[in-house]
């Protein structure tokens, strides 16, 4: 029988640097479901596509294949064969993203790619969604969340570790207006499964929270 774990929780939280610390020492497959969505994103974006406009939007997909590969342990995403995974992080794909992931349509066309993956391999998911939707049978859940505002500043280094020159609270509002859109959606809301343990890592290191995951599979496996 896999292991599987659910990591979800608000852009930001810090959880593909934990779900991916977890994958290493426990030796699992990280599944980045954002990256999947970013794709959908990215091909809107590329086409020109208004994101906003959700008939049009659906009327896409069928164009699309998307699809996970390794390479070094590190997921790659393939849009119609086509390797995307440099594209994928930017504020705009992220937006984009964070609008067409609202669309019932999207979430469908990209719900059997997660499950096949669960079944193969263990795999420890992060998402908006893993734990209530995609995963509800997970072994573990996780909701990794931290106050807004540490969240916005984390983003805020980072955009300036890159060369940025942003602005605190341009930053702080982004954060905030994508919380309320993944969290208001009507399909597969961002929402904690009544199953799942908490963390606020606002004031957690990473290690610390690394530590407190791996004792809960401790106990989920004893
Ligand atoms: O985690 P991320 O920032 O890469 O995600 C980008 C957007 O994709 C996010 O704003 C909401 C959406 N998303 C989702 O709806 N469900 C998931 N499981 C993962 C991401």
């Amino acid at each position: 029988m896999g292991f599987d774990i659910a990591i979800d929780g608000p852009a930001g939280a810090g959880k593909s640097t934990i779900a991916k610390g977890i994958a290493k020492r426990m030796g699992f497959i990280y599944v980045d479901t954002g990256a999947l969505y970013r794709a959908v994103g990215l091909y809107m974006l590329d086409k020109g596509i208004p994101t906003d406009d959700r008939d049009k939007v659906s009327a896409a997909l069928p164009e699309i294949t998307v699809d996970i590969e390794y390479e070094n342990e590190e997921q790659q995403v393939l849009l119609l064969g086509k390797n995307v995974t440099p594209y994928l992080r930017t504020q705009e794909v992220g937006e984009a993203a964070s609008v067409t992931s609202a669309y019932p349509e999207v979430r469908d066309k990209l719900l059997d790619l997660q499950r096949t993956l669960a079944e193969k391999y263990d795999v420890v998911m992060d998402g908006r969604d893993i734990g209530t939707v995609v995963l509800p049978d997970a072994d573990l859940k996780i909701y990794l969340t931290a106050d807004s505002r540490v969240r916005a500043k984390r983003r805020f280094d980072e955009l300036k570790a890159k060369g940025g020159d942003p602005d605190f609270f341009e930053v702080l509002k982004e954060v905030e207006e994508r919380d309320y859109r993944d969290s208001h959606r009507e399909t597969a809301p961002l929402k904690q499964a009544d199953d799942a343990v908490l963390l606020d890592s606002s004031r957690m290191s990473v290690e610390e929270v690394l530590c407190t995951i791996e004792g809960l599979i401790r106990e989920k496996r004893a």
